[in-house]
């Protein structure tokens, strides 16, 4: 049981259509409640963010993109979109450095820009990183933790504006899961980094990977977890009010 503030953060990938968006408005009732004490962001495509925060508008359910563009402001770059045209439609996070858009050109250089070009648009930057599972198996797991990070964090000034989202790759869409003592021991690796190298006082550090009203059990009972990144579960309202309720029983 946990009376922490919690992050539920949705990440919809390519799914969702605008009657999605009315399906889940039995969360903004959900989430009215007191003694819920969790920061719910919904992070759908671009084409369904803007009548979402019409829609939920005078609730408290925040919103967020899936990726943007590198460059700054607006610019002759057909089909990107911007970090400040993100923030003007409503977000207040934004998803960098997903593994799905690494496999689809994002390079922890790039990530860096992104990163650095949402925090100058008062983004809250929630950065994915995590290991494959051939990384995983050959022991490499801090060390490429180490690496995405360092470089994620590259000149960024504004470091308490990002949350800082563990994903093993291997984990996600799979059902598989880390047993509690080697996750809580990676996280622990994660915290410690984060305070010691880059001088993070209070990190904020997410778990994704097959989070579901099953794993979610186990997941809840893990020390240093602030809360989920959550994918497929996250498409349905019932699937993602139960994790979240899971969570605090
Ligand atoms: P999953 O996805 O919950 O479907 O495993 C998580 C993610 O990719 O963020």
């Amino acid at each position: 049981m946990t009376n922490k503030n919690k992050y539920f953060v949705a990440n919809w990938k390519m799914n969702g259509t605008n009657k999605s968006i009315n399906l889940h408005k039995k969360i903004i009732q959900f989430a009215k409640k007191k003694s819920l004490k969790s920061n719910i962001i919904y992070c759908p495509p671009y084409t369904l963010i803007r009548s979402f925060v019409d829609i939920f508008k005078n609730s408290k359910i925040k919103f967020g993109a899936q990726n943007c563009f590198y460059k700054d402001s607006y610019g002759p770059y057909t089909g990107q979109l911007s970090s400040k045209m993100i923030k003007e439609s409503g977000c207040d996070y934004i998803i960098l450095g997903h593994s799905e858009s690494r496999a689809f050109g994002d390079n922890d250089k790039i990530i860096n820009k992104k990163i650095i070009s949402s925090l100058n648009n008062n983004l809250k930057v929630i950065f994915c990183f995590g290991e494959t599972y051939k990384e995983k198996k050959d022991k490499n797991t801090n060390k490429i933790i180490n690496k995405q990070i360092t470089s994620a964090l590259k000149n960024v000034k504004n470091r308490n504006n990002i949350l800082f989202a563990y994903e093993p790759i291997w984990s996600i869409g799979t059902g598989k899961i880390l047993n509690n003592s080697d996750l809580e021991s990676c996280l622990f690796y994660i915290q410690k980094l984060l305070k010691s190298k880059f001088r993070i006082k209070k990190p904020i550090i997410l778990y994704g990977g097959s989070v579901n009203s099953y794993t979610v059990k186990m997941l809840k009972n893990v020390n240093n977890i602030d809360g989920f990144l959550i994918g497929s579960a996250s498409l349905n309202v019932n699937k993602f009010i139960d994790i979240i309720k899971k969570t605090y029983t």
